[in-house]
């Protein structure tokens, strides 16, 4: 790691390296005349988990706040390169739906945006949890919960993109390890290190090419411009459940995409959640009778969604035995293919 910062400081002469220590964060908050008289750090925390950035909350004995920095790499895995503008991506998403009165309500406040140091401040959405255990067994989401997401996608996707930057560089990431990565035979990640069995399982995906062509084909989709704001990356972990209700957060994958991307990750998720079918039915209607869609597209983006979370290196805590895995890969197959 310490050659890592050092070839950031080659790389980014006199911008600051944020440490996780008050001194550190100290100093940079009052090199960019932040602090009010008498501010000072009490305490710092980590908010919740998360692998690509650094971030932080500060409490000051005025007030408090989340600091996130991006640096050209994934934090939990520094030898793993990542586009730095995802910052500024994030900032400029956060100000493109600011006119929006519900999106504002569900969204934290960017309150400094620092694209020299690639550093955002937000406003703290204070104790929360993000719904990453609706892979747990037996958890269902409550309908008004899953209500309020949808409301929260058909708002978000009224955005006119047209003076949305392309985030190509974290387009490009992503589409690797969605519609490429786990479908390339020699990838090097060892499926039986996860779950016993599963590397196997996954040949069958692998070698069916009728199905990678089609993924790629939807790979290539995915890096078109669309004509709505697309969160990018619309998925449990995003959403927050904090004591102020819903909210939705982490918008750096966000791109002038289409409709069904967002939405059919969010089915695809909802499915390798083990949500009951009249929830996923009440989503898509819901979201019809704001704007049409293509089902079939949902369901395509939905299907590989699901094949790359489980055969790619992005891994969730999903409890599903290696039959529940092949029975959901399956459908997930169908939809794509059909
Ligand atoms: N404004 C906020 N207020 C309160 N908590 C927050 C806020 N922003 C982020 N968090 C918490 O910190 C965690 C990590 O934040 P975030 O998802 O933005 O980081 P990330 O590094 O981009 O994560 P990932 O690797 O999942 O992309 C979140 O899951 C959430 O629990
Ligand atoms: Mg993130």
């Amino acid at each position: 790691m310490d050659d890592k910062v050092k070839q950031f400081q080659k790389d980014f002469p006199g911008v600051y390296f944020i440490y996780p220590t008050a001194d550190s964060i100290g100093t940079y908050l009052k090199s960019i005349e932040y602090f009010q008289a008498g501010e000072h750090i009490i305490s710092l925390d980590k908010p919740g988990e998360g692998n690509m950035n650094f971030v932080i909350r500060v409490i000051t004995n005025q007030r408090r706040f989340i600091l996130k920095q991006a640096r050209p790499w994934v934090e939990k895995y520094p030898h793993i390169p990542a586009p730095i503008e995802r910052n500024a991506i994030e900032s400029a998403f956060y100000s493109t739906i600011s006119g929006n009165a519900l999106l504002l309500k569900h969204s934290p406040h960017i309150i400094y945006h620092d694209p020299a140091s690639f550093i955002i401040l937000m406003t703290d959405l204070g104790e929360s949890s993000d719904y990453l255990n609706l892979y747990e067994r037996g958890k269902t989401i409550e309908q008004d919960q899953l209500n309020s997401i949808t409301n929260y996608l058909t708002q978000l996707h009224k955005i006119s993109p047209a003076a949305f930057p392309d985030n190509w560089q974290m387009r490009l990431l992503n589409q690797e390890h969605i519609f490429k990565f786990p479908f390339r035979k020699d990838n090097g990640f060892d499926l039986n290190q996860v779950q016993q069995g599963l590397a196997p399982v996954a040949l069958k995906y692998i070698q069916n090419k009728p199905l990678v062509d089609r993924i790629t084909a939807l790979g290539d989709l995915y890096l078109e411009h669309g004509d709505v704001l697309c969160h990018g990356d619309f998925y449990p972990g995003c959403w927050l459940n904090t004591t102020d209700g819903l909210k939705i957060i982490d918008p750096e994958f966000s791109f002038p995409g289409f409709r069904e991307f967002d939405l059919g990750m969010m089915v695809g998720h909802l499915i390798m959640a083990l949500q009951p079918h009249e929830s996923i039915d009440q989503v898509i209607s819901a979201y019809k009778e704001v704007a049409p869609i293509s089902i079939e597209l949902v369901f395509q983006i939905a299907g590989v969604s699901i094949l790359r979370r489980i055969l790619g290196v992005a891994q969730l805590p999903l409890p599903l035995s290696l039959h529940e895995k092949e029975v959901v890969m399956d459908q997930a197959v169908q939809w794509i293919t059909s």
